[in-house]
């Protein structure tokens, strides 16, 4: 059944019988993304497979994951030393690292990428996975800004594809944006939404539209922001502190947008401008384009709109 017909469906069984309980997720891509979602799924009982290009990303994701939980042991467990490090053992003994995403997929419950933004790649990756995974198999995106039917349309399971779009950084922000094509099966919708809940997150039903629901709304935002200080009318610092005290905000603009990375705003941008020329708010930044062709990337670099080192 598709997803536009879910309300329906809904008013005669009960989600939770038609829906496939995950357990087992492999997740491609260790970058601050991917990183984030093993280290949260694994904290919440799953078994976790994180795939990425090569050992030393690997490497470094795991040990990134084990000093975000000693931050998270620290508060929970403050009293009971022992008893954090035995949950941060627990944890990273969930989490099993590979390099060849095809032997990963091959008995595994979902397969969620979180790698680059960029349509052709991700295609690419879902179309050899299709033809390895199970049948029973279901295939998420946490792409920003990508259309989840685009990445479908490469495999042979429509109606086993949805988005799932988490939050950087993962362990902090409790909310999923949970995504349906209008050939996404109902029980597929009903597993990706229980998955979320399962780690912990509260959730939301989004169309696949540009963006979803928060990007759509703060990609613009941040943008007219790098504008805005483009034309001279603001320094990045004086708009970052307006923002924050004037709207309360916790981040300025440029912290925001150094935090998400300046290639993956690129990347949105691009693709919504591709898709919209004429809607002024997706119009590329030429200041945007100099830094990230200058490799200044953000926090994750070292270096964006303001430096970190
Ligand atoms: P990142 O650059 O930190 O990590 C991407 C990782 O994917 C890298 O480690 C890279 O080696 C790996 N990779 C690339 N191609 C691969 C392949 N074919 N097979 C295996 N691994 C591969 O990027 P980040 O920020 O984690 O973003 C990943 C995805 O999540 C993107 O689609 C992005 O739009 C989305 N996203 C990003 C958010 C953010 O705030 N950065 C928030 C929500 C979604």
């Amino acid at each position: 059944m598709a997803f536009f017909g879910h309300e329906f469906c809904r008013a005669f069984s009960s989600s939770a019988l038609r829906s496939v309980a995950i357990k087992h997720v492999v997740i491609i891509g260790g970058g601050q993304m991917g990183a984030g979602i093993a280290q949260v799924a694994a904290s919440t009982g799953h078994q976790v497979t994180l795939v990425d290009m090569s050992e030393a990303i690997l490497t470094k994701a795991v040990k990134d994951m084990g000093t975000s939980l000693k931050r998270v042991v620290k508060k929970k467990y403050a009293d009971k030393p022992e008893a954090g490090e035995a949950f941060i053992e627990k944890v990273l003994g969930n989490v099993s690292t590979a390099t060849d995403a095809t032997a990963a997929v091959q008995s595994t419950d979902l397969v969620l990428e979180a790698i680059v933004e960029n349509l052709k790649v991700k295609q690419e990756l879902f179309s050899v996975l299709d033809k390895a995974a199970p049948a029973h198999t279901i295939f998420a995106s946490n792409t920003s800004s990508l259309p989840i039917g685009d990445i479908a349309s490469a495999t042979s399971r429509l109606d086993r594809f949805g988005g799932l779009h988490f939050f950087n950084p993962v362990p902090m922000m409790k909310l999923v944006e949970v995504i349906g094509t209008s050939a996404t099966s109902q029980e597929t919708f009903d597993s990706l939404m229980n998955f979320s809940k399962a780690l912990g997150k509260t959730t939301v039903s989004c169309k696949d539209t540009p963006g979803f629901i928060v990007n759509r709304l703060l990609v613009p935002y941040m943008m007219e922001a790098v504008r805005l200080h483009e034309r001279g009318h603001g320094s990045k610092e004086d708009i970052d502190v307006a923002m924050k005290l004037g709207a309360g905000y916790p981040m300025g603009p440029f912290e925001l947008l150094d935090y998400v990375g300046l290639d993956t705003a690129k990347f949105i941008l691009d693709g919504w401008s591709a898709m919209d020329q004429k809607n002024p708010l997706f119009t590329p930044s030429s200041l945007l384009n100099k830094l990230v062709a200058e490799g200044k990337l953000g926090k994750k670099t070292g270096e964006g709109f303001y430096k970190y080192k």
